[in-house]
């Protein structure tokens, strides 16, 4: 095919190198970023008096009708075209015939793939930012419904203290609600237009960059034209949000699929994001979590790769930029299909609160509270300390736990204890007198829910 580029060169390559070369499979994803970034150059182009109204119309009904007929299926994009961008200005100036050919005046191909990246990418940011949303809702609700569940919490993996299953949901209320916070922070440095950089140098047209950065929803506008052209760090720190936001997923997934496996069962998995073994009949497994947990490790390779594609590169514009998008693509699909599996599974997932509890009850997460006990009645905490520990030393020996050991066992510890340390160790006592805010008490738990609900607008 006759290449636009044509001119120095005769434009002939090999198949192979043309393949080699092409972006269009993957970026013909930008075709209505492409379409809406050059109605309004056209328009801006007309308004400095460097194509005429006239032209500027016919451009942007000929454009327009592009955009219908893609949409319509009527237009079929061509595989044959290097790229989105050679693509639409062909197929215009098909249409259109010389006047066409007058869209590309003032521009590059440079300014315009990192126009429409950039207006590509914010929208992702917006559709994900909704999607962790809904996310956040899902895991906000469950946290009300068991708000009061008592379950182990764990340090180390070992039973520390009790908690409530709702306060550990809310963690992850937490992490997500700064997941998306990073977004927005990443899409206001995103939100500025480089359209106008032109090649590398900016342009000998009085053009009006503002004009276009004002109409195609940008804050302002890139301020270096070399810088404008050539960084995408934009992506870099889309992608770097997003493996921060697959992290916190990952060990959520973690969390549930040791939670419904056979040694825990602290949860039940709704048997429609669950799968089966192909041999073994009893198996019920964990498959969405499990892949969620996967995918984390390819997003983390998509922000790898990229950093490491533009570690070396020269201002300004470099063709190893192409590479940029696979990887960015790559990273927001698969956020966002993580993200409606996850919603999914959460919403649908039940706790098993009597396999809670009896954890809860038998690895002496009362002991803290044992000690703060003896504490309240005068002893130095360290003290305090000491003896709990030794009394959870007594009831290993002996088979028993520290609610059913007699007062007189605790007396020869200390003459400090009385019949209402059996109150002070009880689980829902232990939970429930953890007021302190951010704690794990069923108020505090409330409360927690209460702020993400008002910050979402729940
Ligand atoms: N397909 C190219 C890309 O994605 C568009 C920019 C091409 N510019 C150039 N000077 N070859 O980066």
């Amino acid at each position: 095919m006759a290449k636009m580029w044509a001119g120095r060169t005769d434009g002939a390559t090999e198949k192979l190198a043309d393949d080699f070369n092409s972006s269009i499979h993957f970026d013909c994803r930008m075709y209505r970023q492409d379409i809406t970034g050059s109605i309004v150059h056209a328009g801006m182009l007309a308004s400095k008096g460097i194509i005429t109204s006239a032209e500027a119309d016919q451009i942007a009904e000929g454009l327009s009708g592009i955009l219908e007929d893609l949409e319509s299926g009527k237009l079929a994009i061509d595989m044959e075209c290097e790229d989105i961008h050679m693509f639409v200005e062909q197929v215009l100036t098909q249409r259109l015939g010389d006047v066409g050919k007058k869209l590309h005046t003032a521009r590059s191909r440079n300014d315009q793939v990192a126009l429409d990246i950039r207006m590509y990418l914010r929208n992702q940011i917006d559709e994900i930012t909704e999607l962790t949303k809904v996310l956040i809702a899902a895991v906000t609700d469950k946290a009300e419904v068991y708000c009061d569940t008592i379950m182990p919490g764990y340090t180390h993996l070992q039973r520390a203290q009790p908690i409530t299953f709702g306060h550990h949901l809310m963690a992850y209320s937490m992490m997500l609600l700064r997941d998306i916070d990073r977004l927005a922070d990443c899409r206001k440095r995103m939100n500025l237009s480089p359209i106008g950089c032109c090649a590398l140098a900016g342009t000998t047209y009085d053009t009006d960059r503002h004009f276009e950065a004002v109409r195609l929803g940008f804050d302002g506008i890139c301020r270096n034209s070399l810088d404008g052209v050539s960084d995408r760090d934009f992506c870099a720190e889309l992608m770097s949000s997003l493996a921060i936001l697959m992290m916190h997923l990952s060990r959520f997934s973690e969390e549930i699929i040791l939670w419904s496996s056979w040694e825990f069962q602290f949860i039940e998995l709704s048997d429609a994001y669950t799968t089966g073994s192909s041999i073994m009949p009893q198996k019920k497994n964990p498959d969405m979590a499990e892949l969620v947990r996967g995918k984390t490790g390819r997003v983390y390779g998509d922000l790898m790769g990229l950093l490491t594609t533009l570690k070396g590169l020269p201002l300004a514009y470099n063709k190893d930029m192409q590479e940029d998008k696979e990887s960015v693509f790559d990273a927001c699909d698969t956020v966002k299909m993580c993200l409606q599996v996850f919603a999914g599974l959460i919403s649908t997932m039940a706790a098993r609160k009597d396999n809670m509890k009896r954890a809860a009850q038998k690895g002496f997460i009362n002991a803290t509270d044992l000690a703060d006990y003896l504490v309240k009645k005068g002893m130095p905490f360290r003290s305090a300390y000491k003896i709990s520990g030794q009394l959870v030393a007594h009831c290993i020996q002996n088979g028993t736990v520290l609610e059913e050991l007699p007062l007189d066992i605790y007396k020869s510890y200390s003459e400090l204890f009385e019949n209402d340390l059996y109150h002070e160790i009880d689980l829902v006592t232990c939970v429930e007198k953890r007021i302190s805010e951010g704690g794990t008490s069923t108020a505090s738990v409330l409360a927690q829910i209460a702020y993400v609900k008002e910050v979402l607008s729940l």
